[in-house]
Formats: C-alpha cells, structure tokens, sequence
C-alpha cells in the first residue's frame, strides 16, 4: 500500500465511525422532527406507567377506581408503542419487534382489566415485559 491509499483508507474510517457515533444513533435517541427523546417516553411514560401496573396487579385491584387506573395505565403503554415507531425512530427490526410485542402485549393486558380478569391481567402484563426485554436487548444506553 502508498501512503496515500493509507491516508485514504484512514479517512474513510474516520467518516465511518463519525457517521456511527452521530446519525448511526441519532436514530434511536430521537425521533426525526420531534423534541421528545427515547429516554423521556421511557423515563416520563413507559417505566412509571409500567410500574403502577407492576404494583397494582401484584397486590390485585380492590374496587372500580383500582381497575380505572390499571386501564389507564395499559392504554398509555399501549399508546407508547405507537410512539416508538412514529417519526421516523424505529432504527432496525429488533426495535420495531419490540414495540409490536408491546403493542399487542398492552392491548391484551386492557382486555383483561376490563374483564377485572386478576389472573388473566398478571398473564398478560408477563408478555408486556418480554417487550422490554426484546428491544432492550439491542438498545438500551447506558447514561454517561
Ligand atoms: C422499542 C424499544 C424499546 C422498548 C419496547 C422499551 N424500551 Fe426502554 N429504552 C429504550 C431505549 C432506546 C432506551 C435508552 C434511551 C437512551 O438512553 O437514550 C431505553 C431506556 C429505558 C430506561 C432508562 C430511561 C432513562 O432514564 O434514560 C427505562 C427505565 C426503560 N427503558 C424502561 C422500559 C420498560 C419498563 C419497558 C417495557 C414496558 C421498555 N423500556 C420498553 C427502548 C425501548
């Protein structure tokens, strides 16, 4: 090799781990054109929505005003899966797997609480965590 392809080739590798750091995950911090970031929706929507459901289905609900909540909570999981895959964040298949699996996961969790179904909801709110975990897998950033 010259000096020069080696100068080249160094450049090339430099474009290609500054592209990496930046646009490569740009994409799954943020969405394109909206502010909101995939840390916020976890931090302000998913993990507390996901943790009154924990604690509300653990302890199984008493009356009405439980199990209101307890819809309330599934309905925003449910829509957090929309915005996961809105504006353009979805970087890979692992991703939008993930939000599937919430999707489905948290709709069927809303049937059973309308049925007041105790048993049927703790089955479900099971597969709402295996969504975590399937995209997780892939994309979950450590906080520097
Ligand atoms: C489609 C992908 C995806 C799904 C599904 C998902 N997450 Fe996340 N989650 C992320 C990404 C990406 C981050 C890292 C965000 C960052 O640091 O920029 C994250 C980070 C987090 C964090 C740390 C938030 C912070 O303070 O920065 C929590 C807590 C969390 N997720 C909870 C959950 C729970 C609970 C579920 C399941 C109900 C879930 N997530 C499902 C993608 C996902």
């Amino acid at each position: 090799m010259t000096r020069r392809s080696v100068s080249i080739l160094a450049i090339t590798v430099l474009l290609a781990a500054g592209f990496l750091a930046s646009g490569g995950l740009n994409a799954q911090k943020k969405g394109k054109t909206r502010p909101l970031t995939s840390s916020q929706v976890m931090a302000g929507l998913v993990k507390p929505e996901f943790l009154k459901l924990k604690a509300g289905l653990e302890k199984s609900p008493q009356d009405d005003d439980a199990w209101k909540a307890l819809a309330t909570s599934a309905a925003l999981l449910n829509e957090s899966s929309y915005i996961l895959m809105a504006d353009e964040r979805c970087p890979d298949k692992p991703w939008e797997e993930g939000s599937m699996i919430l999707r489905k996961a948290s709709l069927n969790l809303l049937t059973q609480i309308e049925k007041k179904d105790a048993a049927g909801a703790l089955e479900a709110f099971a597969m709402v965590q295996q969504s975590c975990k399937t995209c997780h897998a892939e994309h979950k950033y450590k906080k520097k």
